[in-house]
């Protein structure tokens, strides 16, 4: 249990020593390519060192429901990647998808932050459904506007024991089981887990940063859509359906009856302005709504739990979310400015590889954020 959203893996910290970290490597497993990046911290910025993007042919890596999410395949698959690409760091940062996570917001009365930590051990049971002894979890006081207009010096993360309201706080947690499923993947893999991040946090680090104001991200990738919403920084708002591009991709193959890979170029290549009405309206339309309702609850769940504050805008990330009219299909349908992210704004690079990086942006978000955790010196 730690008051920080990362879940650590127990005994890779003795707490004692304070770690000067250099380099720090990210690590997303997708259903359709596995992702990383490795980032160098120098005096005079943080540094692309490494990045790779390898497709993955193979069906069901990540499994949505299952009692064993990650598929037995992902560690020969990784393994291969490792011996293709030479990173120097050998402590890698993972992602979770937040579907194997319970992130929920609770209201603690009002105490101050040395008793956050020992009110949340009364209160956690109460919210998440199996024994705490089966979950490993973590939690993030909300920033909210109304406890920053209460300390004085502006500094929300300052939680006097004088004030009011209660206090919001976020908290996170995975089955214990999930862990040791990554665990046994990077097992023998010369590689040790520095850190397992829910990957709503991550990309939250890579495409918020220091941000304030409210922005929903929804992450649009193969079989998942992962929603949340972030204000001034918290997660306060996450949810996600098991929908994406390949889903488009087999309805749109059954319809044509024409192979998947033919049909994710169609989708690729033409999107929204595809010749077809019948397949716009009967296909494509419907599955993009889907997609849209979910992220209209999402807004909605925000609106509700934060009355005085307003959505500024909707960043996307994830493969599918590149489909050609897809952000203008957004707009229309939810009122909300909608952008694309870019993961690679903070960090430095050769100019020569500006417009690559550029085209790979939706898929990045996830591995940069978990790379930028690696960095952190605790
Ligand atoms: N231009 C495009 N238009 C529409 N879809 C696209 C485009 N380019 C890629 N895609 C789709 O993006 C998806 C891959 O995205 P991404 O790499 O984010 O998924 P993933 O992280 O592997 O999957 P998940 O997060 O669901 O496990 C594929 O379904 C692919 O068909
Ligand atoms: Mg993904």
């Amino acid at each position: 249990m730690f008051g920080d959203m990362t879940i650590e893996l127990p005994g890779g910290f003795s707490g004692l020593f304070k770690k000067k970290k250099k380099r720090g490597v990210g690590i997303d497993i997708g259903n359709s390519s596995i992702k990383i990046v490795e980032l160098e911290k120098k005096e005079d910025g943080i540094f692309l060192k490494n990045y790779a993007i390898t497709k993955v042919d193979k069906e069901g890596l990540i499994r949505p429901g299952s009692s064993k999410i990650i598929s037995n395949d992902v560690g020969e698959i990784v393994k291969k990647i490792f011996n293709d690409i030479e990173l120097k760091d050998k402590n890698i940062n993972v992602a979770i998808p937040s579907f194997a996570s319970l992130i929920t917001t609770i209201e603690l009365p009002p105490v101050s932050e040395k008793e956050i930590e020992q009110i949340i051990q009364v209160e956690a049971p109460k919210y998440i459904p199996v024994p705490l002894s089966e979950v490993v979890y973590g939690w993030e006081v909300v920033n909210s506007k109304q406890a920053k207009d209460e300390t004085e010096d502006g500094d929300s993360s300052l939680l006097k024991a004088s004030r009011k309201t209660p206090v919001k706080v976020v908290l996170a947690s995975i089955m214990k089981n999930i862990s040791q499923e990554y665990e046994k993947v990077f097992e023998n893999s010369g590689y040790n887990i520095e850190s397992l991040e829910v990957d709503t946090f991550a990309l939250k680090r890579s495409m918020i940063g220091a941000k304030k104001g409210n922005f929903l991200i929804a992450d649009i990738g193969s079989c998942i859509t992962n929603i949340s919403v972030i204000s001034n920084g918290s997660v306060v708002v996450n949810r996600s359906i098991d929908v994406g591009g390949s889903r488009m991709t087999d309805l749109l193959s059954q319809a044509m009856k024409i192979s998947k890979d033919r049909a994710e170029k169609i989708i690729g290549s033409q999107g929204l302005e595809i010749d077809s009405q019948d397949i716009k309206k009967q296909i494509m339309i419907p599955l993009l709504k889907n997609i849209s309702d979910d992220i209209k609850k999402a807004k909605e769940g925000f609106e509700e739990g934060y009355p005085d504050s307003k959505l500024e805008s909707i960043l996307l990330t994830g493969g599918f979310s590149q489909m050609k009219g897809l952000k203008d299909f957004f707009s229309n349908q939810l009122g909300v400015a909608v952008a694309d992210s870019n993961p690679w704004e903070n960090l430095k690079y050769p100019d020569k590889i500006k417009d690559s990086l550029k085209s790979l942006s939706p898929y990045f978000g996830t591995a940069v954020g978990l790379a930028l955790r690696g960095l952190i010196e605790e």
